[in-house]
């Protein structure tokens, strides 16, 4: 009697498996199809002479994102040769880059349109990590 009951109770999760899988709801599975029909992360950032806001950001490598632009004074750069990037911030505009990094590294995006005195350090660094 409890030899039978197992071998039955086997026989339906084996059941419940091949269902499971032939209806394409295996976890691992739906986890990635979830995952890929996310909209990107939007990470802000402002512009002003001679600083970017904030100043450092740490992205994951593979994983896409919009990097939303916006300049408080004047026109800026914004040019990271590595990451593909190059666009400028024009005050009361926003610029939106879309950006999917896929090396691990650490990158320094730079003002690259001449704003004034602090141009040639207005900088931001870009982490991407695992
Ligand atoms: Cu900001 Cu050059």
């Amino acid at each position: 009697m409890k030899t039978y009951f197992r071998r039955g109770f086997f026989a339906e999760f084996a059941i419940a498996f091949a269902v499971t899988v032939s209806a394409g709801a295996w976890p691992e599975n739906y986890a990635t199809q979830a995952h890929a029909n996310e909209p990107p992360q939007v990470i802000e950032i402002k512009a002003k002479k001679f600083e970017f806001s904030p100043s450092t950001i740490t992205l994951k490598a593979g994983q896409p994102v919009i990097l939303r632009l916006t300049s408080e004074d004047r026109t800026h750069g914004f040019f990271a040769k590595p990451l593909n990037i190059d666009a400028d911030i024009e005050p009361g505009k926003t610029t939106d880059v879309a950006v999917t990094p896929d090396a691990v590294g650490e990158y320094v995006v730079i003002c690259d349109h001449y704003c004034g005195i602090g141009h040639g350090n207005m900088k931001l660094t870009l982490n991407v990590v695992n």
